[in-house]
């Protein structure tokens, strides 16, 4: 396995290989979820390319950037052991530029939901992703669900901007009792992660809901919020897979999210119906 952390030398070296790509950018602390979408780039690509950049640019102020988990010889070694070929370690200095010319996420997209409580992220987040695939420039890159919104803005990212990429969507990965697998799980104590469990229970009663065909979006809303008491609740949303909401739900065309605190944490799931 190569590390390199310079972006001209991997575009250079990846070049020379003339081989498919499949390429997962991360933050680092790699968990299930990760290893799931670097297990769907090695099937299906010649060469698979991981990144870790914890990306400034994508944390508000006030945000737990310095805290965020840094696990380099950690993530190393999962990454060895899932047959990656190739680690990619910008750091901020190598990857910014000064006075950087800017892409920014949609007004509407970008800042409603998750975007709305951190105004900001998402154009962090594309600036990073745009840089990325430009500089891995993979045949396909493999992005999980769970960053729903996220995952959407960069699907559109691709298709405005013209860049020759798959995005591959991938399922959430979850822990035995629910809980979808996030590098921020670690911030839990055993208090919080229980009351953390509430986020998955209240989609599953959602979905539970829309099997026995209640549509209705508000009423779904409702029962969703009584689940998620007491955790403080950043948002419960319904919306139909271009983000936009809906009155009732669409099977085949809805995703439910929830964004909700534990503790301090800002936890992020959702299902796709
Ligand atoms: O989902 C993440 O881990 C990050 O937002 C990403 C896509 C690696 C960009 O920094």
């Amino acid at each position: 396995m190569k590390i390199i952390s310079e972006p001209q030398e991997l575009k250079a070296y990846l070049k020379e290989q003339n081989k498919t790509i499949g390429y997962v950018p991360t933050m680092g602390a790699l968990h299930e979820g990760h290893i799931e979408l670097i297990k769907n780039a090695r099937k299906e690509n010649e060469l698979v390319v991981v990144s870790i950049f914890v990306n400034p640019t994508q944390f508000l102020k006030g945000e737990d950037l310095d805290k965020y988990p840094r696990r380099d010889e950690a993530d190393k070694k999962i990454c060895e052991l899932a047959g990656v070929d190739v680690i990619f370690f910008p750091t901020k200095e190598n990857i910014y530029f000064e006075d950087e010319v800017k892409i920014e996420a949609p007004e509407v997209r970008g800042y409603v939901l998750e975007g709305a409580t951190r105004p900001g992220h998402f154009s962090g987040v594309l600036r990073i992703v745009m840089k990325l695939l430009n500089i891995v420039n993979p045949t396909r890159a493999y992005f999980g669900k769970k960053d729903a919104q996220q995952l959407n803005l960069i699907q559109l990212m691709v298709r405005h901007y013209y860049m020759d990429v798959e995005i591959v969507p991938i399922n959430t990965v979850r822990e035995a009792d629910g809980l979808a697998r996030s590098s921020r799980n670690i911030y839990l104590t055993s208090e919080q992660r229980k009351e953390a469990l509430k986020i998955s229970a209240s989609l599953y009663a959602a979905s539970k809901m829309i099997s026995k065909k209640e549509f209705d979006v508000q009423t779904i809303k409702e029962e969703m919020l009584k689940i998620l008491e007491p955790l403080e609740i950043g948002y419960v949303e319904i919306v139909n897979r271009e983000f936009k909401p809906i009155n009732d739900v669409e099977v085949g065309n809805t995703i439910i999210l929830v964004e909700a605190v534990a503790g301090t944490t800002r936890l992020l799931d959702n299902i796709w119906l």
